[in-house]
C-alpha cells in the first residue's frame, strides 16, 4: 500500500484504505477501483492523497499513528465541544479527558519512533482535525522527551485544548482565506486567553495543561502572544505544543496557499529554532520527522527507481526500499531486489519521485 496525490491516480488504482468524512461516515471502502468520476467527487470532497494498493507497493503496510475509527471519534469529539461551547458556554471536560486518554494509551502502545507525516496531511485541515493532529504530535513528541506518563497526558490535554478558545470567535474570521487585517489579526489573537479563560477555574483540568492553552504562541525570543514571554518563562509543555501546532498549520493549513511540503516545513522549524522555537525541542521533533515516508517512489544514485520500505529511525536519509524498476535499461526487477541503505553505503537516494507509475513503465 502507498500514498499517492489524487492527481497522480490515473483511473483504475485500487483504493487501499476506506476514506471516512469529517462525521465518521465511510466514503469509499478499501477495494474500491478509483474510476475517473469517483475521483472527482473526492477532490470535491477536498481529498487530497489516498492511499492504493498495488503491484510495487505489495507488502507495505501504511502504519497510521492512530486507527481511522478513534481519530473520526476525536474529530467528532472536538467538533461537538466547540460547538457546545459557542452556543452554550460549557463543555464536557470529561468526555474530553476520557478521549485524550484513550489516545495516549493507543499510541503508547505503538511505541512510535517516527511520525508518519502523510498520514496527518491526509486529514481535512479543520480546527478540530488540526487540534487531534497536535494531540497526537505532543504525545509522541514529549514522550520522545522522556516526560512521564502523567506529564505527557497533561500536555496531551492541553494539545486537544490549545485552540478551544476559537470557539468564541466569529466563523467568518476563522474561515477567512485572505489575509488577516491588522483588527481581525487582535481578534484572533485573542484565542489563548479566551480558552485559557475557560478552563482556568475547572479544578479537574492540571496547571500544566492550563498554562499550555495559555501560552501556546509565546515564541522564545519575545516575539510571541499574548504575554511576549522568553525563553523558560515559557511552560516547557507550551514550548512543545508550540513546535507540534506551528508544524501541522505548515503542512496543513490551506488558507492563504501556503501549505509547505514535509521537508520545507522541517526546514522552517530548525531556521527558526533558538529563536522562535526551543531549539532542544525543535532537534528532537525533527527526528520523528520521516525524510522519505514508506511507499515514496525514490530514484536512486544507480539509476533504478525504488520504493522506501521501512524507515530506520537512527537514519532517516537510509531506509530500507525495494528497487523495481531501471528507467534507461527498462528493466523490471522482481520482488526480491530490498537493500537496506544502511548497510549498502555505497548507494543512496537521489530524490522522491511524484510521477503515475505506470506512465513510466510502459
Ligand atoms: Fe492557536
Ligand atoms: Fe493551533
Amino acid at each position: 500500500m502507498r500514498l499517492v496525490g489524487l492527481d497522480q491516480i490515473s483511473g483504475d488504482e485500487t483504493l487501499g484504505k476506506a476514506i471516512f468524512d469529517i462525521d465518521g461516515r465511510k466514503l469509499l471502502n478499501a477495494g474500491v477501483s478509483l474510476r475517473p468520476a469517483i475521483v472527482q467527487k473526492l477532490f470535491e470532497k477536498g481529498v487530497s492523497n489516498v492511499y492504493i494498493e498495488d503491484d510495487i507497493s505489495e507488502g507495505i503496510e501504511a502504519e497510521s499513528l492512530l486507527c481511522e475509527e478513534t481519530r473520526t471519534q476525536a474529530k467528532l469529539i472536538v467538533r461537538d465541544e466547540m460547538n457546545r461551547l459557542s452556543q452554550k458556554k460549557t463543555m464536557d471536560y470529561s468526555r474530553l479527558n476520557k478521549l485524550v486518554n484513550s489516545i495516549l494509551d493507543e499510541i503508547l502502545a505503538r511505541k512510535i519512533d517516527i511520525i508518519n507525516v502523510k498520514d496527518i496531511r491526509m486529514q481535512d485541515e479543520q480546527t478540530f482535525a488540526h487540534c487531534v493532529n497536535v494531540c497526537i504530535m505532543a504525545i509522541a513528541l514529549a514522550t520522545k522527551l522522556s516526560l512521564p506518563v502523567s506529564k505527557v497526558k497533561n500536555i496531551a490535554m492541553g494539545a486537544m485544548l490549545h485552540d478551544i478558545g476559537k470557539a468564541f470567535l466569529p466563523p467568518e474570521l476563522l474561515n477567512k482565506t485572505e489575509p488577516l487585517t491588522e483588527a481581525e489579526m487582535i481578534e484572533m489573537r485573542k484565542h489563548p486567553v479566551l480558552g485559557y479563560n475557560l478552563i482556568k477555574d475547572n479544578d479537574e483540568t492540571p496547571a500544566t495543561t492550563k498554562v499550555a492553552v495559555l501560552m501556546h504562541h509565546e515564541h522564545v525570543n519575545g516575539s510571541g502572544y499574548p504575554m511576549h514571554l522568553t525563553g523558560d518563562k515559557i511552560h516547557y509543555s507550551a514550548r512543545i505544543l508550540t513546535v507540534c501546532d506551528e508544524f501541522d498549520t505548515a503542512i496543513n493549513d490551506r488558507k492563504n496557499n501556503r501549505v509547505l511540503r514535509t521537508t520545507d516545513a522541517v526546514e522552517y522549524l530548525i531556521g527558526a529554532s533558538g529563536h522562535v522555537f526551543d531549539k532542544a525541542i525543535v532537534d528532537e521533533f525533527i527526528k520523528m520527522i520521516p525524510i522519505y515516508n514508506e511507499g515514496s517512489i525514490v530514484l536512486l544514485s544507480n539509476g533504478n527507481l525504488a520504493i522506501v520500505v521501512k524507515n530506520n529511525p537512527v537514519n532517516l536519509t537510509r531506509p530500507v526500499v525495494r528497487m523495481f524498476y531501471n528507467p534507461k535499461t527498462r528493466t523490471k526487477f522482481n520482488k526480491t531486489n530490498i537493500i537496506d541503505l544502511r548497510k549498502e553505503l555505497s548507494i543512496k537516494i537521489i530524490r522522491e519521485i511524484k510521477v503515475n507509475i505506470k506512465e513510466i513503465i510502459k
